[in-house]
């Protein structure tokens, strides 16, 4: 029976992100072996570890709130709470079960052994029956062992770890949702394209693992396809943990050119000169794009059509909803009619792209710095949400320069992000004068910490990126480790 864990589920059994437990396995603080964590070596290194400390409680509280309709929990259920306990204390149960047929297993074992050198001395018996006595003892006395059996069986019920493979990624599938959801919710580059079972893009092959289907699917898979284990990753769930095979893209190059037409959900000011434009796209036709890259939107009218390229504000982990942040901007039609209110909640949008190679990249660095200047925030922000889903970087440090009045106009969600997280700092800065201003950002960026293990983001005005370029590939920053954008 293995006891072996997945980092995901390490990391949700002990109510840290994966990227602690990342750092400790290249720190040698945690062994690894075959990409999984030895259960025993999990509570060496976390000997605290306790159900109450890691939120699961409190997850599962919210999975079942979104897994059940109000009435069915409300006449056929018994409360969260008491579920919870029931499937805690089953699971204890369970473990301790287990882990008692282990130990008698490896008794009789060892009794075999010694009984099969024909034991004809007093000193030969006296060892078996203290091998017995020493392997009973150990059975009894490891009771927070079994504790950390019992909360992984109940993770196991509410949660499904999935592996894809050849990446060697993982992710949960929790509630309701979808593999495909819940990839994309936890970072990952999914093919995809309608999320409504019609397209057949997000075909991926089960290697091993138990699913449902959950979604109704137009799209066929041939005789062939569904023998191999092929299913439609946007219409099944996991029963059990799983293991996928399908590709993601990591790069600009994999993603398709696309064409859509989005809804306006909302127009929302941030400040007296920034405005949040909030598009969803229908349910039928997902934009897929990697964070921190930009789309081409066009708003038809009489006289011809206005287009504008922003960079999106929003994370791919919630690929429907689409946000920008839109600068009043003479010199930019679109803009100007947002601000005029010719745009309303309801209208449509036409979306083109995605464009633009501000991306973190398949490998994100161990601490990522970002160097922002006004608007040049909304890539960021997509960037740092992203990088969050992933639970990919460690340390995130936050540079944000305002050149106009409302430049901070999401200071509070920052502030969030720094009071949140240990390991994320943010400083805010103000001046007009957007090189120098660079310039004092990059120097303290560099002064902060190891620029060798970090990756720098820098998107902003012109004058801005190209300041910040300068000042870090000066100071030895690789080139290959800076990715600059200008909004
Ligand atoms: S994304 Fe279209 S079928 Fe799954």
């Amino acid at each position: 029976m293995s006891r072996s864990l997945t980092v995901s589920r390490a990391a949700q059994l002990v109510g840290v992100s994966r990227a602690v437990l990342q750092r400790m396995i290249r720190a040698g603080e945690l062994i690894q072996s075959e990409g999984l964590v030895d259960i025993d070596e999990l509570l060496r290194a976390f000997p605290d570890a306790r159900v109450e400390e890691s939120g699961i409680l409190e997850r599962v509280t919210r999975i079942r709130e979104e897994a059940f309709g109000r009435r069915v929990r409300e006449f056929v259920l018994p409360s969260p709470e008491l579920l919870s306990q029931r499937l805690l204390a089953q699971g204890e149960e369970l473990a301790e079960m287990r882990r008692h047929l282990q130990a008698y297993h490896a008794l009789v074992a060892a009794a075999i052994e010694l009984l099969a050198r024909r034991p004809a001395s007093a000193a030969l018996a006296d060892e078996a029956r203290e091998t017995l006595e020493r392997g009973l003892a150990q059975v009894l006395g490891s009771e927070s062992d079994n504790r950390l059996d019992a909360m992984t069986d109940m993770l196991k019920v509410v949660s499904a770890n999935v592996v894809v493979r050849p990446s060697g990624r993982e992710f949960l599938v929790q509630g309701n949702d979808s593999i495909l959801q819940a990839g994309l919710k936890a970072g990952l580059g999914l093919n995809y394209g309608c999320a409504g079972g019609n397209c057949g893009l997000c075909k991926a092959r089960v290697i091993s693992g138990e699913t449902r289907q959950i979604l109704h699917s137009d799209y066929s898979l041939s005789a062939a396809e569904r023998t191999q284990g092929y299913l439609l990753l946007c219409a099944h769930t996991a029963v059990s943990d799983l293991v996928i095979e399908t590709l993601e893209a990591g790069s600009p190059a994999d993603i398709p050119e696309q064409e859509l037409v989005a809804r306006v959900r909302a127009l929302q000011p941030l400040g007296p000169n920034t405005m949040l434009l909030h598009l969803q796209a229908p349910r039928s036709a997902r934009l897929r794009f990697l964070a921190g890259q930009s789309v081409t939107l066009g708003l038809a009218q009489r006289g011809g059509d206005l287009h504008a390229t922003w960079p999106i504000a929003s994370c791919p982990c919630d690929e429907r909803n689409l946000h920008f942040h839109v600068a009043r901007d003479a010199g930019d039609a679109l803009a100007e009619r947002l601000f005029a209110g010719a745009v309303k909640s309801g209208d449509t949008l036409g979306v083109h792209g995605p464009s633009g190679d501000f991306v973190l990249g398949p490998e994100m660095p161990p601490r990522a710095v970002f160097l922002a200047c006004d608007t040049g925030f909304a890539p960021v922000k997509s960037l740092i949400e992203h990088a969050m889903a992933a639970e990919a970087v460690e340390r995130f440090s936050l540079h944000w320069l305002a050149s106009r009045p409302d430049g901070h106009y999401l200071a509070n969600q920052c502030q969030a992000w720094a009071d949140a997280f240990d390991e994320f700092d943010y400083h805010a800065a103000s001046g007009d004068d957007v090189a120098r201003g660079a310039s004092l950002m990059a120097r303290r960026a560099l002064e902060a910490g190891d620029a060798g293990a970090s990756g720098f983001f820098v998107a902003g005005p012109q004058a801005f990126v190209d300041a910040a370029a300068r000042d870090l590939l000066g100071a030895g920053v690789p080139a290959e480790r800076l990715r600059a954008t200008t909004c």
